[in-house]
């Protein structure tokens, strides 16, 4: 597969990766996860319903937890930021020029906003166009708990086709910053998506989906992240440190993985390296070449590699799971 053009001039302007709707079955025990050990800010809550925000973010929420004890485990969806209202109603005649699906919904919350499907086995999307903005806590030291979380970063899912899903992302702007290839079929298998000006908003890799694999999160340094495993140890949730630190290869990105009491992935990432001057080409890596994407350490563990967040009422479907595995660690991938 070749990667396709970029589009320099979307039919629409999405600006960045912003907020996620996941299914909770118990809302106060989440809540308690979600501010002790990640550090998230409590924004509102009603009806069963948490919004929070990290300690850097002025928008009203890049998390939405919803008490369903049927759909726990689940998310709704994820959700990117558009740049005006205007862009609501040219993206929702785009989607549906294109064969998906595009509905205008009502979130507390929230300016104008669209529920979008791009086909089958393709991540569900909600576009935004606004939020109430309210203080924000950086500044705020007595107010900040836990892993301190700054902001929401990127999505990482499973898709069962990544050539076309890659294509119909990229027709919507999304530009690559890295993939990495099947050293023998030359197909992708996985890639980086970036709207804004790091190097990701959207990680999409062949596996069975479309399913979530985790949502990333910018933290400030290295002790905010063992901040937080120290305390999710203190609070029970210890075995739920799931994997790092480490360090994944280029763009040399330290990270640590959580599972919240509902098996949703968190990853905490420190401030991404800048992606913005066109000319600045993507890196491209072979699977079996020989360079480990995690330089150091025994890589994932089977679950990372395995357990996922489906969307509530998106099936989850075909996939080549057993060559994802290879992204993260090549050596899994090799005949012994
Ligand atoms: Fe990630």
């Amino acid at each position: 597969m070749s990667i396709p053009d970029i589009v320099r001039h979307p039919p629409f302007n999405i600006t960045r990766a912003s907020h996620v709707r996941y299914f909770v079955r118990d809302l106060d025990e989440s809540l308690r996860f979600y501010t002790e050990v990640l550090g998230f800010v409590l924004s509102d809550l009603e009806d069963g319903i948490a919004y929070l925000r990290g300690i850097e973010e002025s928008c009203h929420h890049s998390v939405v937890l919803m008490q369903d004890p049927a759909r726990a485990g689940t998310a709704e969806c994820i959700g990117m930021r558009v740049a005006s209202e205007d862009d609501i109603a040219v993206a929702q005649a785009h989607v549906r020029g294109a064969g998906g699906t595009a509905e205008i919904v009502e979130r507390p919350h929230q300016g104008l906003s669209l529920m979008t499907t791009f086909g089958k086995g393709t991540p569900p999307v909600e576009l935004c166009a606004s939020m109430p903005v309210l203080p924000r806590m950086l500044n705020n030291f007595v107010a900040q708990k836990g892993g301190r979380v700054l902001r929401l970063d990127h999505y990482q899912c499973a898709v069962p086709d990544v050539p076309s899903t890659v294509a119909k992302f990229m027709a919507l702007g999304f530009r690559p910053s890295k993939y990495t290839l099947d050293e023998e079929t030359r197909q992708v298998l996985s890639i980086f998506l970036s709207r804004k000006n790091n190097p990701h908003d959207l990680v999409l890799a062949g596996a069975m989906g479309p399913r979530l694999h985790h949502v990333a999160f910018v933290v400030s340094d290295l002790q905010a992240m063992l901040r937080a495993a120290d305390i999710a140890a203190n609070l029970g949730y210890g075995r739920e440190v799931e994997h790092g630190p480490g360090r994944h290869g280029p763009p040399n990105g330290m990270f640590l993985y959580f599972r919240d009491p509902d098996g949703h992935r968190i990853e905490f990432i420190l401030p991404p390296m800048q992606y913005i001057d066109p000319e600045d080409k993507p890196n491209v890596w072979e699977s079996t070449d020989g360079v480990s994407l995690v330089p150091w350490g025994g890589g994932p563990p089977q679950r990372w590699r395995e357990e996922m967040t489906r969307f509530d009422g998106h099936e989850a479907a075909g996939g080549p799971l057993a060559r994802w595995t290879s992204l993260t660690d090549p050596r899994q991938d090799r005949t012994p």
